[in-house]
């Protein structure tokens, strides 16, 4: 149907006949000739319709309209001078048409391709269209460049790639499953699963020694701009191995994606403790293009007489004082500003924000009278954090938990405010060693991975002391993958089930094959799932997650093109054993 596409036709093609294809993206009637602008994938081309050169093409050229789809034929011509566009890769050239073909019409499109003002929700109606321009294009060959160049990588390395279930039973990753009535067992559900993890457990047991897979996920959970309730990973599990050699073939797929993608990575990645990550900078996916670090000052604002501070510094397990200095931030911040930052913070559970000025004259602000028995605290606050004329430090006190995430939060929110972010910088880290549990806000206690993560010290008696063989790959303050060692020990894991309360009946219920299967000799293993959709979203510099899906659901969780989820009809429910409750209010 066609010799070329329309952006590959070049100066080398003058003269001959070319037969092209695609849709009108614009025309022009300048003074009785038409100039059509035809684009297919590679881009855009000119296509001359001039009546003395061919009636028939050039009656055909005048009733188009935008969006309408031709097949062209004519002969490549140089453009006149003076008209050569150095903006379109076929700049130098135009295609003079002797035949026009109106392949179909296009009503009037409900908005205008590549305007990024057109609302989210009426471009996902029309995803096709909205999909219909270069840098959409662009995007979705990325990924796809990038997920060949996992597979190679991973196949280099010798891992076999294996399918597993969608229909399947509730894998805990910690959000809320999707559910999928059977037809068959009426009254019992399929789970979509969270994560191929179970399956890739048991593809170690059966001796695969290394599997991976390009793996759709299923999670019920609130979404933000980097989540989605169906998303992909590239799923990676190996046998007989460390943390080290995970990290290792980590880092490899991680520098062949990327190369695919144009940028070179330099490995290996920095290493950071969990503890260090939160304690530092208030976050377990710390943005490491800047600094402004958080330091602990509990002990000096021991030695002051505020009670409130002396009463917060004395229990250091329970309670944090962190200092964030601001270097030269008493000459940039305004009073309002410092107000909104104030604002900001209390958000988060901040009761307030102190904050010292170094002024020319020594410290200044409401904190520093509080030192006057004790000047030498301040001195040893001035030569902690290096302070300088014209800085400022801002002062979060309180429960550590509140205390660590308020001022990681308002560390990101100053590093936007100041400018400090370099959007071409990439900084990759895995930070190691995670806590295997976390506490809830009901007290109960929450696998901070999932259940199947080895642990280092799990006869521990406080379990939050209990640490895990655990680590996360971080790039620019983004979580892009996670991943442990595994328990391969049927003993350890009833331990970790019965630290979860989870009651032997329910061990069985639940992960009765699990247990069997590491009955039956299951090797060490381990391996970390690297978040696909995440990564290309930071590969492309994409705003959203969205962007870097072909098919994606809005934060609602909907789908605004196919109108899923919808109702389906009575029948097809009482078929599946179902009836819905508020219909039958109704
Ligand atoms: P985890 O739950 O950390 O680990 O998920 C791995 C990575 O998947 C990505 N991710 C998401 N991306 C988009 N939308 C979501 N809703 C979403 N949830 C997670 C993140 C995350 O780092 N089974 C373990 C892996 C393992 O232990 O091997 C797991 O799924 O980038």
């Amino acid at each position: 149907m066609r010799s070329h596409y329309c952006a590959e036709i070049s100066k080398d093609e003058i003269g001959k006949v070319v037969e092209i294809c695609g849709w009108v993206n614009s025309y022009r009637d300048h003074g009785g000739v038409i100039f059509i602008d035809l684009r297919d994938k590679s881009g855009l081309v000119q296509l001359v319709c001039d009546p003395k050169d061919n009636k028939n093409a050039y009656d055909i050229a005048n009733s188009v309209r935008n969006e309408f789809v031709l097949k062209a034929r004519g002969k490549v011509r140089a453009r006149g001078e003076g008209l050569v566009n150095p903006k379109l890769k076929s700049g130098e050239i135009e295609v003079v048409a002797d035949e026009i073909i109106i392949e179909n019409k296009s009503k009037p499109l409900p908005f205008v391709i590549g305007d990024e003002n057109v609302g989210e929700e009426i471009r996902l109606k029309y995803r096709f269209l909205d999909l219909r321009n270069e840098d959409a294009y662009n995007r979705f060959k990325m990924r796809s460049k990038a997920a060949i160049a996992a597979r190679n990588a991973l196949d280099r390395m010798g891992f076999l790639e294996v399918e597993t279930p969608i229909l399947t039973r509730a894998t805990p990753e910690g959000a809320r499953d999707y559910l999928v009535p059977s037809r068959v067992y009426p009254g019992d559900f399929y789970a979509l699963p969270q994560s191929p993890q179970l399956f890739k457990q048991l593809l170690m047991c059966s001796g695969f020694d290394r599997y991976f897979q390009i793996a759709k996920c299923f999670r019920d959970e609130d979404l933000r701009a980097d989540r989605q309730p169906e998303f992909t990973q590239i799923d990676i599990e190996m046998s007989f191995n460390t943390q080290e050699d995970v990290m290792n073939v980590g880092e490899e797929v991680l520098k062949d994606i990327f190369a695919a993608c144009g940028h070179e990575i330099k490995t290996p990645f920095r290493r950071m403790e969990y503890k260090d990550a939160m304690e530092n900078y208030g976050s377990d996916k710390p943005d490491l293009r800047y600094e402004l670090p958080l330091v602990d000052v509990a002990d000096l604002f021991a030695r002051c007489n505020n009670a409130i501070f002396t009463n917060i510094a004395k229990d250091t397990k329970k309670n944090r004082i962190k200092a964030l200095r601001v270097p030269g931030g008493d000459t940039i911040f305004s009073k309002r500003q410092m107000q909104r930052f104030e604002e900001y913070v209390r958000k988060f559970g901040a009761k307030g924000l102190a904050f010292i000025q170094v002024k020319e004259d020594g410290l200044k602000g409401p904190l520093v009278k509080f030192f006057d028995d004790d000047k030498a605290a301040l001195d040893e606050l001035s030569q902690r954090l290096n302070l300088e004329v014209g800085d400022v430090v801002f002062f979060g006190a309180g429960a550590k938990k509140i205390v660590l995430d308020y001022m990681g939060r308002f560390r990101i929110f100053l590093a936007n405010e100041l400018g400090l972010i370099d959007e071409n910088r990439l900084e990759f880290l895995w930070v190691v060693n995670f806590p295997m549990f976390e506490q809830n806000d009901d007290g109960s206690y929450s696998a901070m991975h999932h259940p199947f993560t080895m642990p280092n010290n799990v006869d521990e008696e406080d379990l939050e002391d209990i640490t895990s063989i655990a680590y996360d790959v971080v790039l620019n303050g983004v979580e892009l993958g996670g991943g442990s060692i595994r328990i391969h020990k049927e003993e350890i894991q009833e331990k970790v089930f019965k630290l979860l309360k989870i009651e032997p009946d329910e061990q069985r219920e639940k992960f009765g094959f699990l247990l069997d299967a590491l009955s039956f000799g299951a090797p060490p293993h381990g391996g970390i799932a690297i978040g696909f959709d995440r990564l290309m979203m930071l590969v492309t510099k994409s705003a959203s997650i969205r962007d870097v899906i072909a098919f994606p659901k809005t934060q609602k969780a909907q789908c605004p093109l196919t109108k899923a989820p919808s109702t389906v009809s009575s029948e097809q429910l009482r078929e599946l054993g179902l009836r819905l409750r508020e219909k039958e209010g109704k």
